[in-house]
């Protein structure tokens, strides 16, 4: 497949080879998934990037559908090529952002609100209600925006526990029981 990613191209769209381009190569049905689904768990992130839906690329777009069950959270991650324009559709959620001064942002949204995460800022979204799940879809301008998950990035993986106790500024024990809560779990 030619690979633009999110650079201007120079044709209508790029189809991968030996592929019929017709109405069913620009359709994703992968959300059909939701419809009727028993509510999940645990906190669900349905992706339709590039890697999903191969008709984005080089259309610079993507969607996430984010489900939150009552109590969790979506752990401070980054988006590297692209800002992020979330749509919460039902419940209530707390999201924040932290700009490169350290300086943090934050709203709980109410349904029908949309609040923008600059790119490339950390940021994260938590359904602090008891009882109610609360759903969002994500707009991401880029048709492979990236995650960089914080806790998964730096604990979930071989990054030599002397550096992170240093980094962090305690010592290798610590290092390791965080590690082993994350292990498997980001
Ligand atoms: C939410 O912030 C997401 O990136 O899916
Ligand atoms: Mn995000």
């Amino acid at each position: 497949m030619a690979i633009a990613g999110d650079a201007d191209i120079i044709t209508d769209f790029i189809a991968p080879p030996n592929v019929t381009v017709d109405g069913k190569f620009f359709t994703f049905t992968g959300m059909r998934a939701l419809i009727g689904a028993p509510a999940p768990t645990t906190l669900k992130v349905l992706k339709a990037s590039m890697a999903e839906f191969p008709a984005l690329n080089g259309q610079s777009v993507s969607y996430a559908v984010l489900l939150y069950p009552s109590g969790t959270v979506n752990p401070p991650h980054t988006h590297p090529r692209a800002a992020e324009l979330l749509f919460l559709l039902s419940g209530t959620l707390e999201v924040g952002f932290v700009d490169t001064t350290n300086k943090l942002y934050v709203q709980t949204l109410q349904s029908g609100d949309m609040f923008v995460f600059p790119k490339g800022l950390v940021h994260y979204q938590y359904n602090a209600q008891s009882q109610y799940p609360a759903m969002a879809v994500s707009a991401f301008g880029s048709a492979s925006a990236g995650t960089v998950s914080i806790p998964n990035n730096v604990f979930n993986t071989s990054i030599d526990d002397n550096i992170l106790a240093k980094s962090f500024k305690t010592d290798v024990a610590t290092i390791e029981t965080i590690k082993a809560g994350l292990s498997g779990k980001v």
